[in-house]
């Protein structure tokens, strides 16, 4: 399996499979792959010839200094994690932070139709600038017949539908279902930083999210978040960020519930310094 760490080299091998008429899935990670990635790199490889593995912790898109610092990087164990999936149909992109910003590591600025400000947006100032400035940068070097994009960051994935539609970028983006634990955990490179106390309290998010999901059914989205905030409130280990109830092509809070919208419930929560988020359809 080729790993390339520079645009330039990984253009050339593009550029041939190109003209051998092969179709190339992207799929954008920061590494620390599990299995949640693992079913994002056998679509890809479902619906296209080759699939291109990015991995790139991205400075630009945390908010958070300590959070880059500790973010797992595990390229080795990657690799080896990819091989058991295909040893000839996947290329590895893991770039230096010097091949995508050339020394200046700064995000452009975007506008995404207000689908910036909402949830994440909120709370990590920035951070879908230095989303949005990472992504393109790949479909430009690689440029994809298509990228896969996970649901677990569902207002990435309707990000980056924006910024091809905008910019008019060739290639189709496939959103693909949560990967959960088990236990109901949606899968996180995150997740392996919990410490034991806190991996055992996670699963709560889930449980929440679900009955949530069913009260949603008879109950106002304002009588659904007060009963999250109390449960959370409770919770020893667990602390609720925010809880909403969403239209899911705005990202818009819900203030009256419509039959003809379709809406769904985010989550961030923090367990210890580690910050987990998650979304459940609720209709
Ligand atoms: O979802 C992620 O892992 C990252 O935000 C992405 C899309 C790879 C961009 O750095």
């Amino acid at each position: 399996m080729e790993v390339y760490s520079e645009k330039h080299q990984i253009a050339v091998a593009i550029n041939g499979f190109k003209a051998k008429k092969q179709t190339i899935g992207l799929v954008p990670t920061m590494g620390a792959l599990h299995e949640g990635h693992l079913q994002l790199v056998k679509k890809a490889l479902s619906q296209n010839d080759k699939a291109v593995v990015s991995i790139f912790v991205n400075p630009t898109q945390f908010d958070n200094k300590n959070d880059l610092k500790k973010y797992p990087r595990t390229l080795n164990q990657d690799v080896t994690l990819l091989k058991t999936i295909s040893q000839d149909r996947i290329l590895v992109y893991a770039p230096t932070v010097e091949d995508m910003y050339g020394g200046k590591t700064v995000s452009e600025k975007f506008d995404f139709d207000g689908l910036e400000f909402e949830m994440e947006g909120r709370f990590r100032v920035g951070h879908f600038d230095g989303v949005g400035t990472i992504v393109k940068r790949f479909f430009d070097i690689i440029k994809p017949h298509k990228a896969y994009f996970g649901e677990k960051d569902f207002q990435q994935l309707a990000i980056i539908k924006k910024l091809v539609e905008k910019y008019k970028i060739p290639v189709n983006i496939v959103g693909c279902k949560i990967h959960r634990e088990v236990n109901g955990l949606a899968m996180s490179s995150r997740n392996t930083r919990l410490k034991p106390e806190y991996k055992k309290a996670a699963p709560f998010i889930y449980e929440i999210l679900k009955s949530a999901k069913d009260q949603f059914g008879t109950k106002s989205a304002g009588k659904v978040m007060e009963w999250v905030e109390k449960e959370f409130s409770r919770h020893d280990l667990l602390e609720l960020e925010y809880f909403l109830v969403a239209d899911v092509e705005t990202l818009k809070p819900v203030k009256r519930k419509s039959n003809k919208k379709i809406y769904r419930a985010f989550i961030a929560v923090y367990a210890g310094d580690i910050r987990l988020i998650d979304n459940i359809a609720l209709n």
